[in-house]
């Protein structure tokens, strides 16, 4: 069974893991919701106004009353930048597994930080909510983001074909990647790695 915790706030050695508030809809647009750069690499379009962020941000806060929503912006911890999102979703009862995706600012990749936040989340996710098995897909033409799975454990399952069409209507290949909990367990050291704060 799944052990729903919500969000609780979650610190790596550089990163805090926290809660979206209502006051962060600016930073959010300003460091990657509005950037094409980052949206290219999702599903929904860069957003071209404020408000679209502001209204994207109102129903995850919303969404915080349920202990199953599980939605984390990343910031720095030395200047307390929010740099990112993380979240889990699409929990199955049937099978106890979900899928996790995040984003992070252009001004911030490749400095580590989408490794550090995903090993965390993933961490967090088997040993203390009991998910048996993570998935995530990434467009073939996004080889960050598989390296960021792969980093930590994810495997390769395969490729869809046309699983997405993005928001310049262009059909996308995606790579499905996946961890088992079992393996995760088995090849991990079980001293946890970072500091939880349950409300
Ligand atoms: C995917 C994303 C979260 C990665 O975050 P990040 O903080 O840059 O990731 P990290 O720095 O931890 O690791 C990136 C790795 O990819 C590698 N990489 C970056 N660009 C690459 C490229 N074009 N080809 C191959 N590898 C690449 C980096 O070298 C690094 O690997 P290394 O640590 O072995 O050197 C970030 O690029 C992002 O937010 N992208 C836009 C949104 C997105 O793609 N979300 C995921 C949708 S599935």
């Amino acid at each position: 069974m799944i052990n729903y915790l919500g969000t609780p706030k979650i610190e790596t050695d550089r990163l805090i893991l926290r809660k979206l508030e209502l006051k962060d809809a600016q930073n959010i647009f300003d460091n990657w919701l509005s950037d094409k750069r980052v949206a290219d690499n999702r599903i929904s379009p860069a957003h071209k106004k404020v408000s679209e962020t502001m209204e994207r941000v109102a129903k995850i806060v919303s969404e915080y009353d349920s202990k199953e929503c599980c939605y984390w912006g990343i910031v720095q911890k030395g200047n307390r930048e929010l740099i990112g999102e993380i979240d889990l979703y699409n929990f199955d009862i049937a099978t106890n597994n979900c899928e996790v995706s995040y984003s992070l600012g252009y001004n911030w990749w490749n400095h580590g930080y989408g490794t550090e936040a995903l090993r965390v989340v993933v961490e967090f996710a088997f040993k203390h909510m009991n998910i048996h098995k993570i998935s995530a897909a990434h467009n073939v033409d996004n080889p960050a983001s598989g390296k960021i799975m792969r980093k930590v454990g994810m495997q390769q399952e395969g490729v869809i074909r046309h699983m997405i069409r993005n928001a310049k209507n262009q059909y996308k290949d995606c790579v499905v990647c996946g961890i088992l909990q079992e393996d995760y367990i088995k090849n991990t050291a079980s001293e946890q790695t970072f500091i939880l704060n349950i409300e």
